[in-house]
């Protein structure tokens, strides 16, 4: 597309964070924008676990939005994130998802890195017989592997590409510090990993992922077994400058739920699902923290989700693959202390949260929706005004878009729209 230079890439609408141009999800200049000033800018982007990577030498491959990664674990144990790109000529290093390496050896020309990003050697570097090879003033020092900065926190390994960002816990804060404690801080087991393909916008997921108002709605399901319904007690805490958040509930509390009858929601239409599941294993849970809290959902901006839903532990990552395509990473997990049973009774929640099941499957779908919905129209904004227009989060009530608005917050800051 060609684009004046001098025009801005939006002009964004009134109405500050309540109004959101349908441009944003659909223009390729704003997606290479975001990939600079947002995926490569000041954020901390998670890259994986560290039972991922259990031993000295072992690597798994990630992304930071278009930037390959490759996290590991070098020989002293060090966590370390380089960046998967050749100093030669940009081939990626390593191309299996995960293994073992001792050095990252380049199958192009066989240019040599140690695994702190250091280069070593490049094949024929002296020539042959004297002749040809580097010239004397080529300095392999000037030529490492870019490294990022990591934080690992509970298991779970950060990185980010600025110097300026502050360190990992002021930027998500101390509530949210205190969560990932809570859901990871015990010895994790991984119980499987997979990847869903979705037709839309990485930002119309992460917005979904952030809307407690469609949760019992969308997912009729949820509210039909009184799984998710808003009137539960619960509430959303919002994190440094709103940007991230943390949606939670108490399964054992609900009152008001009359609202969902009286309202006419589809989710209230219980005949849809029949009275009630014969195989109670579904939705019997058992209490892992002692908290009486059955779900929290945890994102920080701008793409990372830990999911503690009833007993279905997962960490997700949007991946933006183009303007239109993305493609959400999970890893399902559990702990070393867990029975036999738990461990089963947990992936067969995943099941039904996934993309094969109710939960991910309607995500997925809707974000393709709304996406083929808003494609031809780049003058038109969604509306969100629920809630209101700020970002904070309303005492006693999850009914409100602010987390959605705080995600827009840092999206604006980072991006200059
Ligand atoms: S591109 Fe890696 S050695 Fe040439
Ligand atoms: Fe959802």
């Amino acid at each position: 597309m060609l684009t004046d230079p001098k025009e801005p890439l939006v002009r964004w609408p009134e109405g500050g964070v309540t109004r959101i141009p349908y441009v944003v999800y659909t223009d390729p200049a704003i997606y290479a924008h975001e990939q600079k000033t947002i995926f490569r800018g000041p954020i901390w982007h998670f890259l994986g676990l560290e039972a991922q990577i259990p031993t000295p030498n072992s690597y798994v491959l990630a992304q930071m939005g278009d930037t390959p990664i490759i996290l590991l674990r070098d020989g002293e144990g060090t966590v370390r994130a380089l960046v998967n790109r050749c100093a030669h000529k940009g081939t990626p290093l390593l191309y299996h998802p995960y293994g073992n390496v001792e050095q990252l050896m380049c199958i192009y020309h066989n240019w040599c890195f140690a695994l702190d990003g250091t280069m070593i050697s490049a094949a024929f570097e002296r020539g042959v017989r004297g002749k040809g090879g580097l010239p004397p003033s080529f300095n392999k020092a000037d030529h490492s592997i870019p490294a990022l900065r990591v934080h690992v926190i509970s298991g779970l390994v950060f990185a980010t590409f600025s110097a300026e960002v502050m360190d990992f816990e002021d930027y998500v804060g101390p509530e949210f510090v205190a969560n990932i404690h809570r859901v990871c801080g015990r010895p994790m087991t991984i119980l499987g990993e997979y990847q869903q393909k979705l037709h839309c916008n990485w930002k119309l997921y992460i917005e979904n992922v952030k809307d407690p108002y469609h949760a019992s709605i969308l997912h009729a399901f949820n509210g039909v077994m009184k799984m998710d319904r808003l009137t539960m007690e619960g509430g959303i805490m919002k994190g440094t400058r709103g940007w991230h958040h943390i949606s939670y509930s108490k399964m054992t509390q609900e009152s008001g739920g009359e609202v969902y009858e009286q309202d006419n929601l589809r989710s209230a239409d219980i005949a849809a699902y029949g009275f009630g599941l014969r195989d109670r294993s579904i939705t019997d849970v058992w209490d892992d923290y002692g908290d009486g809290v059955s779900m929290t959902i945890q994102t920080h901006f701008p793409n990372f989700v830990l999911q503690q839903l009833r007993n279905c532990l997962a960490v997700r990552t949007i991946v933006p693959v183009s303007p239109t395509e993305s493609r959400l990473v999970w890893i399902a997990f559990g702990y070393e202390s867990d029975t036999p049973e738990h461990a089963a009774n947990r992936l067969k929640q995943a099941n039904m949260m996934g993309p094969s099941g109710l939960i991910s499957m309607e995500d997925g779908m809707i974000g393709g929706m709304v996406h083929h919905g808003i494609a031809g129209d780049p003058d038109k904004a969604a509306v969100l005004e629920m809630g209101g227009s700020g970002i904070d989060p309303i005492p006693g009530t999850r009914v409100s878009e602010g987390s959605v608005r705080g995600f827009w917050t840092g999206y604006r800051a980072c991006t200059g729209f």
